[in-house]
């Protein structure tokens, strides 16, 4: 979520809106902005959906006032609603707040304020934070934002009005970030830099635990006791581009990079600290499962070479029939489908139209359906029977990197969980099993490394019409993705192939300097694969091999090889496809491609 605020002497709307857009990529299923007009009660517009739907809103009917919070919501606690989105209020709109985080002991705080005679109105955490500091209002919008911290468990931002104390904006940061922007006669609160980099590049980076008092020409830092800090100024030298990227070139870059962080996310979304794997809210039950003779996996793009993989580790896990699906197809062709079958559509948006119409009709042929989404309060979300989500983040680039790993994540739990359910997997293995997934976060970051490498080895490349993808097994699937990739944004033309297949046909396109990038990392096929290698290289091919670590003797028969960290056979997907990435992202930048927004493409597809 992204939070923006002004006080000064202009419309507090228009620095408020122009911030949230530069937010927008923290989240944008919902929206909303207060501003104080002077008579006693907080205007209060607030719009489910695209910002623009908000800010058409404010075109017709704008608000004066030169003090406002705006914020830019992805959902968490409730679904994206007019209501749900922020900012909350009190009873009678004195006080108000927007809030980026989550309150972990929100229901208790609920439960509470219910009893003491509070009336909700939303479905979300920050609502308590309206009523809790109604309760302990005294005239000192400061105090009361002091007394309710107490009561305050989690990770949070907040910025915080009362119409009672009126020349003041109280903002507070408890792990999410906050920034408060040094101006002229009018200062600045937001989420992150970029939000208000237009209008100052002097800022107070304000720090954990910290409470800041804003006026139009003070601002105060302090503890949660009240005694003063002192904060040296900031001056940020970034242009506006670069700094909402967090310093990355592309959105894309910053997505891959995050990876590292979010495999864990999703992890130790369905895992408890004991290794177990939670799913009791998705309803997948062990009489359920063991009456299950199919599961369809369908989706579209990226998300459809998650569910390729998804098949390949359910299968071996659980040994139940699996069909991937590409939704388009799926769901025109009448499938075999009925109450005995599974079908698991993927999707990072939630919004994808054809994999929304064939959640429909595999619900009408009585299937069960479970979701996997990255977009809380989706459409898909909505219409399945049951959700789980990849906690990527906000994916902006086009190309899909971190919510394809979160994907996976998903995919081996649900395999895991599903195979100790009925009975093919020990509640032991199971466990050592989650435990190298969440091995995962260091063995990616290490694979990372390889940046630079690959930067100087798509230099190369890029005047190359044509490319091969090969792999076997578990290398092909990851074959197909890198394929993908590299199509999407570098726009040289790819195909990925099993490797033993190459032989029957393909094999005549490779000439003199022809690019082969082969995925070598399964221990037991290394030797057929050294094969198809030798195969390539005796017409000329050019051969990039990613292997795994302690397979050097690889080499000989390569023109360059990376090595991915030793790791379980069926894991090493998830590190392979980390050079790919970064190979394609290299290309693209090395044509001069824009990167986060390749031609022809578009993030989220709602035609068919
Ligand atoms: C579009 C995007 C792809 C994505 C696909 C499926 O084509 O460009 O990157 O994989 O849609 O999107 P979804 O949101 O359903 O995962």
């Amino acid at each position: 979520c992204g939070i923006v605020g002004y006080i000064g002497t202009k419309r507090a709307q228009d620095f408020v809106m122009d911030g949230l857009e530069k937010l927008e990529y923290r989240g944008y299923d919902s929206a909303g902005i207060a501003v104080n007009t002077g008579n006693g009660k907080f205007a209060v517009t607030k719009k489910e959906g695209r910002l623009q739907r908000l800010a058409d809103e404010l075109h017709t009917n704008p608000i004066e006032g030169t003090i406002g919070i705006g914020h830019t919501r992805w959902a968490t606690h409730g679904k994206p609603s007019d209501t749900n989105s922020h900012p909350h209020f009190n009873k009678d709109k004195t006080i108000v707040v927007v809030h980026n985080g989550i309150i972990e002991n929100y229901l208790e705080l609920k439960k509470d304020l219910i009893s003491k005679g509070y009336e909700f109105l939303s479905e979300t955490d920050t609502e308590v934070i309206a009523h809790l500091l109604d309760m302990n209002f005294d005239g000192d919008i400061l105090e009361a934002v002091r007394k309710s911290l107490k009561s305050l468990k989690g990770a949070y931002a907040l910025g915080v009005m009362s119409t009672k104390d009126p020349d003041r904006i109280i903002a507070v940061r408890k792990e999410s970030p906050l920034i408060v922007g040094i101006g002229k006669g009018e200062n600045y609160l937001a989420s992150d830099i970029p939000a208000i980099l237009k209008y100052t590049r002097d800022m107070y980076l304000i720090e954990n635990g910290e409470i800041v008092e804003i006026k139009k020409d003070s601002i105060k830092i302090m503890d949660q006791d009240g005694n003063p800090i002192n904060r040296d100024v900031f001056h940020v030298e970034w242009d506006i581009e670069a700094a909402s990227k967090g310093g990355y070139d592309f959105f894309m870059l910053k997505e891959i990079y995050e990876q590292p962080e979010v495999i864990t996310k999703t992890l130790k979304s369905r895992v408890d600290e004991n290794y177990n794997i939670k799913f009791e809210d998705i309803g997948l039950t062990k009489e359920l499962l063991e009456n299950i003779n199919k599961i369809y996996i369908v989706a579209c793009g990226t998300a459809y070479n998650a569910g390729l993989i998804g098949k390949y580790i359910l299968e071996k896990l659980t040994r139940i029939r699996v069909e991937v699906d590409i939704a388009s197809e799926f769901r025109y062709r009448n499938p075999i489908i009925d109450d005995k079958t599974l079908v698991i559509v993927l999707s990072q948006s939630g919004e994808t139209l054809d994999t929304f119409e064939a959640l429909k009709e595999s619900k009408k042929s009585g299937a069960k359906v479970l979701a996997i989404t990255n977009v809380v309060g989706s459409s898909i979300s909505r219409e399945a029977d049951s959700v789980v989500y990849t906690w990527a983040g906000p994916e902006i680039a086009v190309a899909s990197t971190k919510a394809y790993t979160t994907q996976l994540v998903i995919l081996y739990l649900i395999a895991i969980d599903y195979a100790q359910k009925v009975g093919k997997l020990s509640s032991e293995n199971a466990k050592e099993f989650v435990k190298e997934l969440f091995g995962l976060e260091e063995k990616v970051a290490k694979t990372l490394l390889y940046e630079k490498e690959l930067e100087e080895i798509s230099k190369h490349i890029i005047k190359q019409h044509s490319m091969f993808y090969l792999g076997r097994g578990l290398d092909y699937l990851t074959a197909l993705e890198g394929s993908l990739k590299s199509k999407e944004i570098s726009y040289i033309h790819s195909e990925a192939f099993p490797s033993g297949e190459l032989k029957h046909g393909t094999i005549a396109l490779i000439d003199d300097g022809v690019p082969v990038v082969i995925n070598v990392t399964q221990d037991s096929l290394l030797d057929k694969s050294v094969s198809n290698i030798k195969e390539v290289k005796a017409r000329g091919a050019y051969v990039i091999a990613i292997a795994k670590e302690g397979a050097e003797n690889i080499e000989e028969v390569c023109d360059k090889v990376f090595y991915i960290p030793k790791v379980n056979d069926d894991l090493a997907c998830f590190l392979s496809i980390i050079i790919h990435q970064l190979f394609a992202y290299h290309l693209a930048v090395a044509k001069g491609n824009d990167v986060d927004k390749p031609r022809n493409l578009a993030k989220s597809v709602t035609v068919e």
